[in-house]
């Protein structure tokens, strides 16, 4: 991508590749996100149906974008305008490409809240307050006009930059040392967290489900969880499978992606909900859950201090890794396809969503009267893009991969580094053709209450 469009730079190793991909996929939705929602929907019951997700669709869409991106080493719009040319199917590109633009901003807005922590870290702020004092100094902060607003431009600027150095050099170095090491200290605090007093009843809330509190809202929350945690549906891999070379094995890279991606949030669970329950804070909190629970972890640790700012420094790095792939997309497209110089579509697009950010950061404070659909803006644009574009966008890109380009071209571009078992390309293609998009379908119909409304009319045009 440093090179010139004729020429595009490939990952150079096949490490390179698994690092950026899952450099991508772990970021602030394995750590943040996924504890809140969690919470907010109830425990173990949303966990085992995200779960479910994960597999049965999040794990074969994720290999259709990279098949459709290596095939045509092309970004998410013009790679259907390749395969597929003179058809409407080139518009999941432009999907995507909305949905990158609203995912980072407010992507931003929380990634600014982990930078404003490495302070609070630095400065030891927290020491010795209780769990009330540190969750209103959080909600002081979100809520003000001005501070949030600096640390979230400073998170843009540094995505910005990353992505001018280009992507070999950019991406492929910083992913390769430092999620591992985040992983390690997800595991350090999950070892503090279960040997917390109380650390049971967290651990029940996060493993043992109960069904009957399982809403749709939240079924819907989980399925476009899968899709935003795995950074599927709005083609962000489908522009990095754009630079994987041919020898890779890209089914195994599906595989590790998102077993990564899956672990790291389990063992996020694992540190947050046993401290949530030994410090009584309540569970469906919401945005601040893990910005009110883990100062309390630190306080109770040998060395609490150390790492603490190791962690939210690990955090804002792996939020930096995913926020260059979402901004990735957007610069893809404008340089590619709308022929801008690449430097100018950065420069563009990071002002863009800066200022979208901006209206979400405010949105929890002094906008917060602003309620759009019973939701503020901040919630509004997270549930637009994560739970009804990314689906929308999975359910074409499984609906291309399964009837358009068809079993026949799917093995021939697999069996470049890899091979997928005659078995196994059965189970993917009945996923593709069928299960994910049919899934999808209803889970979306009826998380937007589409489906109760076309029951009920039936029923009263029927009886
Ligand atoms: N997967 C990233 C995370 O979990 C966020 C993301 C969403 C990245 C969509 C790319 C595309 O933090």
């Amino acid at each position: 991508m440093s090179g010139s469009r004729k020429s595009r730079a490939l990952f150079t190793s096949r490490f390179g590749v698994i690092a950026a991909a899952a450099g991508s996929a772990i970021g602030l939705g394995n750590i943040w996100k996924f504890p809140y929602i969690t919470g907010v929907y109830g425990g173990a019951a949303f966990l085992f149906v995200y779960l479910a997700f994960i597999l049965a669709i999040g794990l074969p869409i994720m290999l259709s974008e990279l098949i459709i991106g290596r095939k045509s080493r092309k970004n998410a719009f013009g790679a259907f305008k390749k395969l597929a040319p003179g058809t409407p199917w080139r518009f999941i590109g432009s999907f995507g490409v909305g949905a990158a633009f609203i995912i980072l901003s407010f992507y931003g807005v929380v990634a600014g809240w982990s930078i404003r922590y490495i302070v609070f870290s630095l400065t030891n702020h927290f020491h010795n307050s209780s769990p009330e004092a540190i969750s209103s100094t959080f909600n002081a902060f979100i809520t003000s006009p001005g501070e949030p607003l600096v640390y979230q431009i400073i998170f843009m600027l540094m995505t910005g930059a990353i992505i001018m150095i280009g992507v070999q050099k950019g991406i492929e170095r910083y992913s390769k040392i430092l999620m591992p090491l985040l992983l390690t200290l997800i595991l350090i605090l999950d070892i503090r967290a279960v040997t917390l007093h109380g650390a049971y009843d967290g651990l029940r809330f996060l493993f043992k489900p109960d069904f009957s509190k399982l809403t749709y809202e939240g079924i819907l929350s989980a399925l476009g969880h899968a899709f935003f945690s795995l950074s599927l549906g709005m083609g962000t891999l489908i522009t990095y499978g754009s630079y994987v070379r041919k020898e890779n094995n890209l089914v195994q890279t599906a595989i590790q992606v998102t077993a990564a991606d899956t672990i790291i949030a389990i063992l996020a669970g694992i540190a947050i909900f046993p401290a949530v329950f030994a410090f009584n804070i309540e569970p469906g909190e919401g945005v601040g859950l893990i910005f009110i629970t883990l100062p309390n972890v630190f306080m109770q640790m040998p060395g609490g201090y150390i790492f603490s700012i190791m962690f939210f420094v690990l955090l804002t790095i792996a939020a930096l890794t995913s926020a260059i792939s979402i901004l990735e997309v957007v610069v893809a497209y404008f340089s590619e396809e709308l022929k801008m110089k690449r430097n100018v579509a950065t420069v563009f697009a990071t002002i863009l969503i800066t200022l979208l950010g901006i209206i979400c950061s405010l949105s929890l404070g002094i906008f917060s009267d602003v309620i759009v659909f019973n939701r503020n803006i901040f919630d509004l644009l997270d549930h637009i893009s994560a739970n009804i574009l990314l689906p929308l966008g999975g359910m074409f890109i499984a609906l291309f991969i399964g009837w358009i380009y068809g079993r026949y071209k799917v093995l021939r571009e697999v069996a470049h580094g890899g091979k997928l078992k005659g078995q196994f390309l059965k189970i993917f293609m009945v996923l593709v053709k069928f299960i994910a998009p049919i899934a999808i379908f209803i889970v979306f119909l009826k998380g937007i209450k589409v489906l109760d409304f076309l029951v009920t009319f039936i029923k009263t045009v029927i009886f």
